[in-house]
């Protein structure tokens, strides 16, 4: 199937491959596949509780390694459509080859990808700008149709501090006065589903699924405060304690590199631009749900989300290990692992492509849509209204 070409009935009989599926977007793509009466084939890293969990819910659930083609190939066997979600890990872009040779072997019709809404060439993210290689690369190989979900900063990450805002009363990321409206995990999952479901209609196309409304840190942290029945203040860390801190909490060195970037393009407004949209209920037909809500469920969710004295203990001494802790030093470490770095990259906002391709620069499009010009990328995937 050529890009771009419709796929005009929707097919049930064939399941749909969701990989990453034991992670924070394939959850619930998993299970609102199965409540539209999907079947579902969830690819996961390991045998745990959430891979019972998909089970348990109806899914085919297969123990495979998004590097390993012999087990990618597993996993598409008789697959039309599939979600690739690539984890924020390093290799990312080896998976996304991977699955791409994969899926064309299988001839997949429809491919959902995960993309990020910083995605551009010359990002100084290498995550950043291996998802903006892999927004090309899928379609390009498989000659599928394609669907992009362009999320920026997920609701979910605020709850990486949730311990010392429940416990200690202290939300502690550097997020300067940067605006978001945040989406939820089970909302971005609306909507890669909506697009799975009707690639007639979705196809060729990028969607930026964002929660209701722009929220300051200080409204974010007020309602996660009123979650956990505590008050709990909003404390900007600096760049070096947070390095510190996800240090200590034992995050893998590669996602350390890119956060500090991340969050220089959160305290840049970046996430606020085009912000909210309307692609839930555009693609999904149903309200994005406010980020008051999101936060009474997924504190709900997390033991750590429950104020208690043993808590605040736990939650003093990981301040403690953390503030013992020495921060990498993001560009030397991304140096001594070998990453590909690339010279004056820049941040998204810097970028004048990336200001068109997001609609921030309506009245220069027409002169950059030359058949060189970066803008092309706007064309192939109109930005959401
Ligand atoms: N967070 C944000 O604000 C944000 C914003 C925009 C875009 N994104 C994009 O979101 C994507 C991540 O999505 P997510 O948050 O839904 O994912 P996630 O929660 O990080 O889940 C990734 C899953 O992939 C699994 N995995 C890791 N390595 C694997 C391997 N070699 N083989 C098989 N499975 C493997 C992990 O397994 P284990 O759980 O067992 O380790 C995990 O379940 C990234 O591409 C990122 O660029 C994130």
């Amino acid at each position: 199937m050529m890009q771009n070409e419709p796929v005009t009935s929707p097919t049930r009989e064939h399941s749909v491959l969701v990989t990453s599926a034991a992670g924070r977007t394939g959850i619930p793509t998993t299970l609102q596949l199965l409540e539209k009466g999907y079947r579902v084939r969830s690819l996961v890293r390991v045998e745990d509780a959430r891979a019972e969990q998909l089970r348990r819910a109806g899914a085919e659930v297969i123990v495979g390694n998004l590097a390993d083609t012999r087990d990618m190939r597993e996993a598409l066997r008789g697959i039309k459509r599939a979600y690739f979600c690539a984890p924020m890990a390093h290799n990312a872009l080896h998976f996304a080859n991977v699955f791409a040779l994969a899926a064309r072997d299988a001839e997949v019709e429809h491919v959902v990808q995960l993309g990020q809404w910083l995605s551009q060439e010359d990002h100084p993210s290498l995550y950043t700008r291996e998802i903006h290689l892999m927004d090309r690369i899928i379609p390009a190989v498989t000659g599928a149709t394609h669907t992009i979900i362009n999320v920026g900063w997920f609701a979910a990450n605020y709850f990486f501090v949730l311990e010392p805002a429940a416990q200690l009363g202290v939300f502690p990321m550097p997020l300067g006065s940067g605006l978001n409206a945040p989406p939820s995990n089970e909302d971005i999952a609306r909507v890669i589903v909506g697009s799975l479901d009707r690639p007639d209609l979705h196809a060729g196309r990028s969607y930026r699924p964002t929660g209701p409304s722009l929220l300051s840190p200080e409204e974010i942290v007020d309602h996660i405060a009123a979650a956990t029945g505590r008050s709990i203040k909003y404390r900007p860390m600096s760049e070096r304690m947070i390095l510190k801190s996800v240090r200590a909490s034992g995050w893998p060195a590669g996602p350390q590199t890119q956060f500090v970037q991340y969050l220089e393009e959160y305290r840049r407004g970046t996430f606020a631009v085009g912000a909210p949209s309307d692609a839930v209920e555009r693609v999904a037909g149903v309200e994005p749900e406010d980020f008051a809500t999101v936060a009474r469920r997924y504190v709900g969710q997390d033991p750590v989300g429950h104020p208690s004295m043993a808590g605040a203990l736990r939650a003093a001494t990981q301040f403690g290990r953390a503030l013992f802790t020495t921060p990498i030093d993001p560009l030397a470490e991304e140096r001594r692992r070998d990453h590909a770095l690339i010279r004056d990259g820049r941040l998204s906002q810097d970028s004048l492509s990336w200001r068109v391709s997001h609609g921030m620069e309506e009245s220069r499009i027409s002169r950059l849509q030359s058949p060189r010009g970066c803008a092309g990328e706007h064309v192939a995937f109109p930005m959401p209204a």
